[in-house]
């Protein structure tokens, strides 16, 4: 007898938990391993978030709040959209949830009927289309070349579209591509969207702070203004703030679909952590200066790696415009032998071969819906990551 449900069997677990997963248990059982597996700022939460976060506790703000988060989170979160994204929201319009992904589980469990399709433009994040399929859906993967920056474009979208198209995921910047959306690229899709009243936009802009080279981040409803009533609008303090284990993330969008997931929300989380509310908020309202210097370093780290891996045959590094990963393309070590004799035949193997021989953990990119690349994280200091890339780049030569 199975003791799980058959929509189980559609799942994969995420790839880049597994990967960060595997690397804690060897760094635990004393291996020396590199993980380049974490999705995490290795920056630590401000001080001045962690002190509002104290002084909530002490102020006795240790109980259930409502389910959609307190007032003076959504009117953080309202002020939030309006400053960064010159989006305009009233409080039925916003919602906040423990985590970005729980507000895109909220929002697929809110309105996907079964077979109900989501475009999900590839490379893509990991749990889209797990979430897609948990929540009865379908997902559409629509590939996105290399050679557009893993964009996805307006020709392809339009293919992607039938019917049963409910929404339409964009990432911007992208896990895993580090790929950043202009304002033409946008208006370019919106016009495509604009024709087929059936499609919702789902923008996740969780690395809305982390981008490079001076690219000015848009956010979808922003340029195409006339959407907004067609469009769920996500972000979250886990990665700009450095406040991953604090889970607060959280949606605008138009007030049927918020009650919606405020609905779904209320009978499986109930209200989120009331502490971690008043921490979301100093992060919201306090200083934002750090968040430019801190994607500075990021894109430090994103030269001095891309410099690194550059020089290895067989790899070839997309150049990302934000974020804090390199998606490198590995077709070049397809077919090649290892030392122990093994062919490495996709992407898995690269990323299981460079865990085995050079003790760095890496995720592959069929996790993300295309291959042969894996993902690199550069969310540890250019120490680790020199180290890091030596320890690949002999592995690499040592394969046949
Ligand atoms: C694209 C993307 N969206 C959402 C999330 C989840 O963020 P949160 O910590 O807010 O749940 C991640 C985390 O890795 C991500 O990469």
């Amino acid at each position: 007898m199975s003791l799980t449900a058959v929509r189980l069997s559609l799942i994969n677990p995420s790839a880049s938990e597994g990967a960060s997963q595997k690397a804690r248990d060897l760094i635990a059982a004393g291996v020396d391993v590199i993980s380049l597996a974490t999705g995490e700022p290795d920056f630590d939460t401000p001080d001045h978030v962690i002190d509002a976060a104290i002084t909530a506790m002490r102020a006795g703000q240790t109980r259930y709040t409502g389910t959609g988060g307190t007032v003076e989170l959504k009117k953080a979160i309202i002020e939030k959209f309006g400053r960064d994204n010159g989006l305009a929201y009233e409080l039925p319009e916003v919602l906040a949830s423990a985590g970005t992904k729980n507000v895109i589980y909220l929002a697929l469990m809110a309105s996907l009927d079964p077979g109900d399709e989501v475009i999900v433009p590839a490379p893509h994040w990991v749990s889209y289309t797990e979430m897609t399929k948990m929540a009865g859906g379908t997902p559409v993967v629509a590939k996105c070349a290399q050679n557009n920056s893993f964009k996805l474009d307006a020709q392809t979208l339009e293919q992607a579209i039938t019917p049963r198209t409910r929404w339409l995921m964009l990432n911007t910047p992208c896990n895993p591509s580090g790929a950043v959306y202009s304002r033409e690229d946008l208006a370019a899709l919106a016009d495509v969207v604009r024709r087929h009243p059936q499609v919702l936009v789902m923008t996740d802009e969780i690395y809305e702070h982390i981008i490079f080279d001076g690219l000015k981040f848009h956010s979808f409803a922003e340029v195409a203004p006339d959407l907004k009533e067609r469009t769920l609008t996500l972000n979250g303090v886990s990665k700009g703030y450095a406040m991953t284990g604090w889970r607060i993330g959280f949606a605008g969008g138009p007030a049927e679909l918020i009650a919606a997931m405020k609905k779904v929300q209320s009978q499986s989380l109930g209200s989120i952590c009331s502490i971690s509310q008043a921490g979301a908020i100093a992060a919201l309202l306090g200083p934002q200066a750090y968040l430019q210097e801190r994607a500075d370093a990021f894109q430090a780290r994103r030269d001095g790696v891309m410099a690194l891996l550059g020089t290895v045959p067989g790899l070839r590094c997309h150049r990302p415009e934000g974020a804090f990963y390199l998606f490198v393309e590995c077709s070049g070590l397809i077919g090649k032998r290892t030392p122990k004799g093994l062919v490495l035949d996709r992407d898995i193997e690269v990323a299981e071969y460079l865990l085995d021989e050079a003790r760095v953990v890496v995720v592959n990119g069929t996790a993300y819906g295309i291959s042969p690349y894996f993902r690199i994280s550069i969310a540890t200091s250019m120490e680790r990551l020199e180290a890091a890339c030596t320890r690949i780049a002999d592995a690499v030569a040592r394969l046949k």
